[in-house]
């Protein structure tokens, strides 16, 4: 495999199209995608459906998901006639969870957010990239201060895999112009104030002029805010 120097040789920051082409014929067969049908995943869905790009798609229904996400799954797959993979948490790790814990644990510390996304999360991508040597997901470094610091082709110590976030150096306008302008479903919540959409119970609309992603574990301190997915 590839250094990660001459794998930036590969991707291009604005041009999301020619990223994905190369990285999937130096990953053939071993690339995925994650979507949580964010504006910036259906951009990447867009582009691997409408350009035939080789790589997996897939996605994570924590069975905390809003109605709207399931919408637009639906919709999705309708549109380009295909069949997104989803991975569902382990049924024996969530019964023991709920059973312990009740359905509303995350709101009492930290900790117990972190084991519910772990369970409900981290497991089943962990599942859903086994074989997988290089992962696709829809992050912009403009999406928060932390991402920020993160870069378009990444090595995940943890895993053992490449990251690459194609959309990375795109603003918002560009991905909203995109979906506009392609005609790309999208989730309905974005037209009510919600920039940023994960679990139901863990994300809430903003206030004008609040940050994307205050909506998302709003009760905690921002700096601890990752899910365990995109943890560095
Ligand atoms: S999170 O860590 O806070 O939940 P965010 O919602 O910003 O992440 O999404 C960033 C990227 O992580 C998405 O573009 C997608 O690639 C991946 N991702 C997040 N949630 C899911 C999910 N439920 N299923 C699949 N991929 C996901
Ligand atoms: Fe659980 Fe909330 Fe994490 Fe979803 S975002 S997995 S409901 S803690």
């Amino acid at each position: 495999m590839k250094e990660l120097a001459d794998l930036q040789t590969l991707v291009d920051h604005q041009d999301p199209v020619k990223t994905l082409r190369n990285l999937a014929k130096e990953f053939a067969g071993k690339i995925a995608f994650s979507t949580s049908f964010s504006l910036e995943d259906q951009v990447i869905t867009d582009l691997i459906y409408s350009y035939q790009i080789p790589i997996r798609v897939f996605t994570l229904d924590t069975g905390r998901l809003f109605k709207e996400t399931h919408k637009v799954l639906q919709d999705t797959n309708e549109a380009y006639g295909k069949k997104i993979e989803v991975f569902f948490p382990n049924n024996t790790a969530v019964e023991e969870l709920v059973n312990t814990k009740g359905n509303y644990s995350f709101y009492d510390s930290v900790e117990n957010r972190k084991e519910c996304c772990f369970i409900r999360k981290v497991q089943p991508l962990n599942r859903a990239l086994e074989g997988v040597e290089c992962w696709i997901t829809g992050i912009r470094g403009g999406q928060s201060d932390n991402r920020q610091n993160m870069d378009l082709v990444e090595w995940d110590n943890g895993r053992g895999l490449v990251k690459a976030h194609p959309l990375f150096a795109w603003t918002l306008k560009q991905t909203e112009k995109y979906i506009l302008d392609n005609n790309v479903p999208y989730n309905a919540l974005y037209d009510q104030s919600y920039p940023s959409i994960g679990c139901e119970p863990c994300t809430r609309a903003v206030k004008v002029g609040e940050p994307i992603r205050a909506g998302r574990w709003w009760w905690e301190n921002p700096t601890k805010k990752e899910c365990g997915l995109h943890s560095r």
